[in-house]
């Protein structure tokens, strides 16, 4: 597969239906969709639709996981949780126990261990070597950084864990995020990006220059909102 660029009219809405369409698709062959959300702010107003077209979605077949966190409480601004809860998860009727937290407010260490634990346990029972996501959601940062990859960072190279904790410039820098083997294990990843002011980088990303961390994710989707 090679990226697939696709450049849409309604950012917002488009990109909840794509996602959309995928989870029926999911839960039409498989019972079940597997969805990660990705952080920072351009989900925000794509997660608010979901919600809002998504309406009939059996939201109880849906499982949600997060590509990464902030080490902060839940309800810090800084916090990706809290932003996912305010325009999605306290809007779709999506059971407490099919959203995954990552704990930011506990030691990295530990958050890491625990989410690594769980998505292990997920994996065994469906007979998965690793967890498998449906749909893997991620950002796009302008230094070519995704998840909370960083360039520079050793995380670039783990190649056994899933969930490790890292350190990133991007504020607040100390973070957990899913690692490459995790991400490309999805069966589907695609990147939401709304800004004309990252298509550079998007196009260094595709040909694969070594400098992005972004360029190290398999071909993937891509919702451009330019
Ligand atoms: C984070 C994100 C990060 C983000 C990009 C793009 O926790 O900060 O995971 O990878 O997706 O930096 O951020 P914006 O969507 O705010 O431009």
């Amino acid at each position: 597969m090679i990226h697939q660029n696709l450049h849409l009219i309604d950012f917002a809405r488009d990109s909840a239906h794509y996602i959309l369409d995928r989870a029926r698709a999911a839960i039409a062959d498989r019972g079940m969709f597997r969805l990660s959300l990705a952080g920072g702010n351009t989900p925000r107003e794509i997660y608010a639709a979901l919600a809002d077209v998504g309406r009939d979605l059996p939201w109880n077949k849906v499982q949600i996981t997060f590509s990464d966190e902030r080490c902060v409480a839940p309800h810090d601004k800084d916090s990706n949780f809290r932003m996912a809860q305010e325009s999605l998860l306290t809007v779709a009727p999506i059971p407490g126990g099919n959203v995954f937290r990552i704990r930011g407010e506990i030691d990295p260490g530990v958050a890491a261990a625990e989410y690594e634990a769980k998505l292990a346990a997920v994996a065994a029972r469906l007979g998965e070597t690793r967890y498998v996501h449906d749909l893997l959601l991620l950002g796009l940062g302008p230094d070519g950084h995704t998840a909370s990859l960083f360039p520079g960072s050793p995380a670039l190279y783990e190649e056994e864990r899933n969930v490790i904790p890292t350190i990133g410039p991007k504020p607040p820098p100390q973070r957990i995020t899913f690692t490459f083997p995790l991400i490309n294990a999805a069966r589907e990843v695609a990147f939401l990006v709304k800004e004309d002011s990252k298509k550079k980088v998007i196009e260094e990303v595709q040909i694969g220059d070594p400098r992005h961390p972004a360029s190290k994710v398999k071909p993937a989707t891509w919702l451009l909102g330019f």
